[in-house]
C-alpha cells in the first residue's frame, strides 16, 4: 500500500465527471487500498478517486470502524433530511452547513465486481452523499445552506 497525494481545490480534475469502472482487477484492487491509507492518514471519514487525481467511479467511507468501498455507487432511493457540518481533505481548513438525506440507498460493486444494495442512514448516510458527489464533479460547499 502507498500514500497518495490529495488534490487540492482549484484542481480542475475535481471538477470533472468521473468514469464508470468496467475493469476489476489488481490495479482496482491496488487503488482502493491507496485510497483507504491515505484517508486514514488525513484522518478523513471518506475519499473519492478525483481527489487522487483520478476519474474513476470509486469511493471509500469509513465511519466509526465500519469501513466500505464503493464501485460505481448509485443512489437509488433517498428520504428525510439532516443539515450539519461538512469538510473535506480537498478544501483543507473550510467546514459549512449541508443538507443531506437522512437515508439512503445505494446500489454499488465492490473490488471484485460483485453488486451490493445497502441501505444508509445519519453521518454515514451523509459522507456517502458527500462522496459520490465528487464522482460528479461537485464539491461540498457547492450545496452550503445559505446563512
Ligand atoms: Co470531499
Amino acid at each position: 500500500m502507498a500514500l497518495r497525494d490529495i488534490v487540492k481545490d482549484g484542481n480542475p480534475v475535481l471538477r470533472k465527471k468521473s468514469r464508470e469502472v468496467t475493469v476489476f482487477d489488481d490495479k482496482l484492487g491496488k487503488l482502493l487500498d491507496d485510497m483507504h491509507e491515505t484517508m486514514v492518514a488525513a484522518d478523513g471519514c471518506g475519499l473519492a478517486a478525483p481527489q487522487v487525481g483520478l476519474l474513476k467511479r470509486v469511493a471509500v467511507v469509513e465511519v466509526d470502524d465500519e469501513y466500505f468501498e464503493f464501485v460505481n455507487p448509485v443512489i437509488v432511493a433517498k428520504s428525510g433530511s439532516q443539515v450539519g457540518p461538512e469538510g473535506c481533505l480537498s478544501v483543507p481548513g473550510r467546514s459549512e452547513e449541508v443538507e443531506r438525506p437522512e437515508k439512503i440507498t445505494v446500489e454499488f460493486q465492490d473490488r471484485k465486481g460483485n453488486y451490493f444494495k445497502g441501505r444508509f442512514e445519519g453521518f454515514i448516510a451523509r459522507a456517502c452523499c458527500h462522496e459520490f458527489d465528487h464522482l460528479d464533479g461537485i464539491l461540498y460547499y457547492d450545496k452550503a445552506v445559505k446563512k
